[in-house]
């Protein structure tokens, strides 16, 4: 408090930033606030709330002069023109358009394995990797990750990929998984790696989108003590886009994952399918580099939105690497000493630019897990926290929320005399001693305090700042986050942006509001991690985040802002729902439950959901005649599953002859939410309904 009182009044051109700096708001109330220990914030980068004030004053006043700055530690076969960025955010001024450091030539796999080998790291472990079962294990250095890329690199040029070519990857968390985006990176391929728990379907809608020549999988993985047949579903998906008369991936690369699937038992095409053990150790260890433009695309990754099918958010290399890097380092405090573990998959933004390349970019060593985190039991994250002494440990809301439940359960059914002895040796979490630990961090939703508080007390022994990072698949990177060692933290709050973020806050009519209030969480201009386009979609990458509040980035969330400056993520404000942190178009939801015969119209809202943060709850309309049953309801999950993946099943399916519309015909999704979570006395004004009584048939219907 004492150094905040020394701050300078004013913070420039930064309006939410005075009300933190200006004397009356410093008397933060303390009881909100977790400040960071003394040695914690004298050993961090940015020790103090003056500190980051100071960069990020700067890194606004002067993007080009902060961000070159960092770009230049990074190796650049080329330095970028005389313009470091270039940009128009606002859609009256014509095209949208984001350039960072374009005629700059350099390439990211070079600087996250090259370079740091150069550096003397060679010997420094990349990746810790932890197989489901306990006790399967193994480790790659820099030097062997370099090996093993450049071996996958020359393989992919020998069958034909060039650079600007698509290679989608259906992998689970294994090694290969990151050694192939760092492959295609290497050779300007652009990798889409699609989540190995989306269905056939979603995974065929996305090669189709993409072409690629190669789809890169593996026979099978196993999480938990489920065993999932992946190249079953790749199969499945390769004959479903070949329908779609496009010509694709001739090739279909198959990773023989041992401890799940023998490669007897998997089913084989010889003419299209290549063993991965069987061709890629006969490749070279080195395999030279492709200098692309800070423009040209790394990677497409596919999201939801909250109309039409999943949009492929594109990102470019030299804006993404000098952001992804210094977020990495700055959000967590990174160390050269510290381990880190991220429990994401990569298969999401989370696993692209925080599993893969920002630790690398730093030279940080990462554990990958393949398992699942509650198998064989709820302690299993902190036996690998101390298995490999993890310093850093980032993860869902929607982890700590089942972690926190299984344990605190487990506590009380074991030890029916816990109260009386108060010991711990049940608890899942205490039983292991997570020393090692000194940051957490969480991702995905909005996390709710009392989880914060579980991670912070009992996770982190009250001795590690949560860094609660806000950020999207658009965003590429961090956007607003706790900085650990300088800002006294808030439970739920992801506190102040990052360097060069102007996130603003804006009414219905898209004006700004300052100081203490809520509206719609846009960003003013850009940063060197923002998306540049959509695959193949500019117009509706303008329509989508550029159109509603002109001038601005829209990310499609509510966010307040409190007297002291900090911000608070509320959630989506459109149609996405946000399921364990997995986003969910619920027009996407709709279209597979409407696609059963039986189906006439759905209507999808999110409620809230103990552990998953929300839930899918679904108002189905069936075709005259059809009686409503208890295997339709499980032919329409079936649907959903099959369509989109198991993660997006509904939790559940309500019964609805009929759904509340306006009498121009419109859903009116504010009551079916009422209904769904059950505050029947806040349904509000249901007098420009079509037919009002449908409202009392879906309440007597709720619990069918
Ligand atoms: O609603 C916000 C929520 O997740 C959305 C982005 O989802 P996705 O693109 O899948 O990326 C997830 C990982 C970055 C956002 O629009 N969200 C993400 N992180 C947070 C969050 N909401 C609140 N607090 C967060 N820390």
């Amino acid at each position: 408090v004492e150094s905040m009182a020394t701050m300078p009044s004013g913070a420039g051109n930064i309006p939410h930033l005075n009300a933190i700096v200006l004397g009356e708001a410093l008397a933060f109330e303390e009881n909100d606030l977790i400040f960071p220990s003394d040695d914690f914030s004298r050993q961090a980068h940015v020790p103090s709330p003056l500190k980051y004030l100071e960069m990020y004053k700067r890194s606004i006043e002067d993007p080009a002069g902060f961000w070159s700055d960092i770009a230049s530690s990074f190796y650049w076969k080329q330095k970028w023109g005389q313009q470091v960025y270039l940009e128009n955010l606002d859609v009256r001024k014509g095209d949208i358009r984001i350039e960072w450091f374009k005629g700059g030539t350099t390439n990211i796999c070079y600087n996250c394995l090259d370079s740091n080998v150069e550096a003397g790291l060679g010997d420094k472990i990349a990746f810790y990797w932890e197989g489901n079962e306990p006790g399967v294990d193994a480790t790659l250095t820099y030097i062997q990750l370099l090996h093993n890329v450049c071996q996958l690199a020359n393989y992919l040029k020998d069958i034909g990929v060039k650079k600007g070519d698509a290679v989608v990857v259906y992998l689970p968390m294994l090694m290969e998984l990151p050694i192939t985006m760092l492959a295609c990176a290497r050779i300007g391929a652009v990798h889409s790696v699609v989540f190995a728990g989306f269905s056939a379907e979603s995974l065929a809608q996305r090669i189709v989108d993409c072409k690629p020549k190669v789809v890169i999988t593996c026979n099978a993985v196993k999480r938990g003590s489920k065993v999932i047949h992946l190249k079953d579903i790749v199969d499945a998906a390769l004959i479903e886009s070949s329908q779609s008369g496009v010509s694709i991936a001739d090739v279909c690369l198959t990773y023989e994952n041992q401890s799940a699937m023998k490669k007897e038992s998997t089913k084989w095409k010889e003419e299209r399918d290549v063993w991965w053990q069987d061709v890629i150790p006969k490749y070279p260890t080195t395999c030279a580099v492709e200098w692309v433009d800070a423009e040209d695309p790394l990677f497409l990754l596919y999201t939801s939105g909250s109309t039409g099918k999943p949009k492929g958010v594109v990102h470019t290399t030299g804006g993404y690497m000098v952001y992804t890097a210094t977020t990495f380092k700055y959000a967590f405090d990174y160390k050269p000493s510290d381990i880190y573990w991220c429990t994401a998959d990569c298969g999401w933004i989370t696993g692209h630019s925080y599993v893969t390349y920002g630790p690398l970019l730093n030279g940080a060593s990462a554990v990958i897990f393949e398992g699942a985190p509650n198998y064989p039991n709820p302690g299993r994250c902190w036996d690998i926290v101390d298995k490999y002494q993890v310093t850093i440990f980032y993860t869902a809301p929607t982890l700590v929320r089942s972690l926190m439940r299984d344990s605190d359960e487990a506590r009380y059914l074991t030890c029916p005399y816990f109260h009386l002895c108060g010991c711990d040796i049940f608890n899942y979490v205490t039983r292991y001693s997570r020393k090692s630990l000194r940051v957490l961090g969480s991702v995905g939703e909005p996390i709710n305090p009392s989880a914060w508080r579980w991670f912070f007390n009992l996770v982190g022994d009250s001795r590690c700042p949560i860094s609660d990072t806000w950020w999207q698949t658009e965003t590429g990177g961090f956007m607003i986050t706790p900085l650990p060692g300088a800002w006294p933290q808030k439970p739920g709050s992801a506190t102040f942006p990052f360097f060069g973020v102007q996130a603003v806050i804006v009414d219905e009519k898209g004006v700004e509001i300052e100081g203490e209030c809520s509206g719609y969480l846009c960003v003013k201009s850009s940063w060197p991690g923002a998306f540049r386009t959509l695959y193949g979609d500019h117009e509706r990458y303008e329509t989508t985040y550029f159109k509603p509040f002109p001038g601005y980035y829209f990310s499609g969330d509510g966010c307040s802002r409190d007297k002291d400056g900090y911000h608070w993520l509320t959630g989506r404000v459109d149609d996405v729902i946000n399921v364990s942190g997995h986003r969910i178009g619920t027009a996407e939801v709709e279209s597979a439950l409407v696609s059963h015969p039986q189906c006439a119209e759905a209507a999808v809202v999110g409620v809230e959901h103990e552990v998953k943060g929300q839930g899918i709850y679904a108002f189905v309309t069936l075709v005259e005649g059809v009686p409503y049953s208890e295997e339709l309801r499980k032919g329409l999950i079936l649907n959903v599953r099959k369509q989109i993946g198991a993660f997006a099943a509904p939790d559940k399916v309500h019964w609805a002859p009929g759904l509340p519309k306006t009498r121009s015909g419109k859903i009116m999704r504010r009551i079916l939410r009422k209904i769904a979570s059950r505050q029947l006395d806040e349904l509000g004004d249901t007098s420009t309904l079509a037919e009002p009584n449908v409202v009392d048939q879906l309440i007597a219907l709720a619990d069918v």
